[in-house]
């Protein structure tokens, strides 16, 4: 039975942990973070995404998955860990300290045979830099083998699009890369395609990138549409009505781990030539600070000026998309937070978090209070589309960022 390795224990290794150990490998879910070593030792998860807490139960009772701090001996090690980044000036400066510190761990047990993939977002030449330390470290390239292979699942669907998506797998060397295409075999029925390292991370980048663009574009025609008296929801409707047009949704900003950081990826490396792609960052941003605007436009609208501070304004939602409970870049947070510095006193509903950054949140829309009060619908979570909420809603001076009641 081959050992598995997967370095980081979060949104994206944790589900890939507990499918390989259903797929009958011996896998060991390697995390720093003590307290998410124990709950997954003793059965449990710390995130919430559908059909993980059965599928960890499940493998951790088998005995086929076991967490631990530090790597150990073996097959495969498949690297999770995250690639956040950082602002210098105005040049977005990606933070590579925690792949390069599970690539560190890993060198004293690696053996020869190992393959060893790179499952985190990265900037392009990522994959040879780590492959360039591994021979600084006296290991052959030729015996231990690195592959580059990105992860493409939807938070809230993750299991149903590991076992299916395409896989682009990016090689080392074409040997790494044959390699990890066979055992990306075990884990997907969907196609798998080899590239050299640096075509697949850019693949990876340029993915979220066109998302970005394009809910970009949707967000620019809300903001147009409204000067306009146009509903921009009906619009794009209309206008993907067209065989060969697919506008996005627009929404509040963009937010999350994936589509709100990868871009700057690619603007890092190459700041002059990234207009387009760094134009869309800054429109999606730009969205989140009009949202608040709106918000207090409508506040100043019923109290006037003078009357605004401590007026209750409820926020729906906090999470970055619907029906998940991750906040990672979520405009919902920029929203609230700004609401609150500027001295409005905000109920934030949230089904899925109970309390983030000092902000408590309660899970359903206060009845009792919603009525002369301003609400902003920042996501589009099930609980706020259901007859009851729509009807509670219909009774307050009800702004929708993101369709919530028109779908
Ligand atoms: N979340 C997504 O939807 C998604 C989708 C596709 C790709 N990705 C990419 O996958 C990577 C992981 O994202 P995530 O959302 O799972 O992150 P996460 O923050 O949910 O989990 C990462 C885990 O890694 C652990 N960790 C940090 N340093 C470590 C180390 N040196 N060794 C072992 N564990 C370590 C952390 O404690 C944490 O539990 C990122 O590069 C991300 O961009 C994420």
């Amino acid at each position: 039975m081959k050992v598995v390795s997967v370095l980081g224990m979060g949104y994206i290794g944790l589900p890939l942990a507990a499918l390989l150990a259903r797929r009958g490998f011996q896998v060991r879910g390697v995390d720093v973070a003590k307290q998410v070593v124990d709950t997954i030792n003793s059965g449990g998860v710390h995130i919430v995404e559908p059909h993980l807490d059965k599928a960890v139960k499940q493998a951790v009772s088998s005995g086929n998955l076991q967490a631990d701090i530090q790597p150990r001996i073996s097959d495969i090690f498949i690297v999770c860990v995250p690639t956040p980044f950082f602002f210098e000036k105005d040049i977005p400066v990606p933070v590579l300290d925690y792949v390069s510190e599970a690539i560190d761990n890993i060198i004293p047990v690696l053996e020869p045979g190992n393959l060893i993939v790179i499952e985190s977002t990265c900037p392009v030449g990522t994959t040879e830099a780590i492959g360039q330390k591994l021979s600084k470290a006296g290991l052959d390239l030729n015996a231990i083998h690195l592959a580059y292979c990105p992860e493409r699942v939807l938070p809230g669907n993750i299991f149903e699009e590991l076992t299916k998506n395409d896989r682009v797998v990016g090689g080392y060397t074409e040997a790494a890369a044959k390699l990890a295409a066979k055992f990306y075999e075990n884990i997907t029925s969907g196609s798998i395609f080899i590239t050299d390292s640096k075509t697949a991370e850019m693949c990876k980048l340029t993915e979220n990138s066109f998302r970005d663009v394009n809910i970009a574009f949707a967000n620019e025609l809300s903001m147009i549409c409204d000067d306009e008296g146009i509903d921009v929801r009906v619009l794009t409707d209309l206008a993907n009505r067209h065989p060969r047009v697919n506008i996005l949704r627009a929404g509040p900003g963009v937010g999350g781990h994936c589509i709100a950081v990868d871009p700057w990826f690619i603007v890092s490396r190459n700041f002059q030539k990234s207009q387009i792609i760094k134009a869309a960052r800054e429109v999606n941003i730009k969205k989140t600070f009009w949202v608040v605007d709106k918000i207090i436009e409508k506040v100043h609208s019923i109290v006037g000026s003078k009357n605004m501070r401590g007026f209750r304004i409820f926020c729906l939602g906090l999470t970055y998309k619907p029906d998940i409970d991750d906040v990672r870049e979520s405009p919902a947070v920029v929203v609230v937070t700004q609401l609150i510095n500027q001295g409005f006193d905000v109920c934030v509903v949230e089904p899925n978090v109970e309390y983030f950054d000092g902000v408590e949140c309660v899970k359903n829309i206060p009845r009792e209070v919603i009525e002369e009060s301003v609400v902003a619908i920042l996501v589009n979570h099930r609980e706020f589309k259901t007859s009851e909420s729509r009807q509670l809603l219909a009774k307050a001076d009800t702004l929708d960022f993101c369709g919530a009641l028109s779908l």
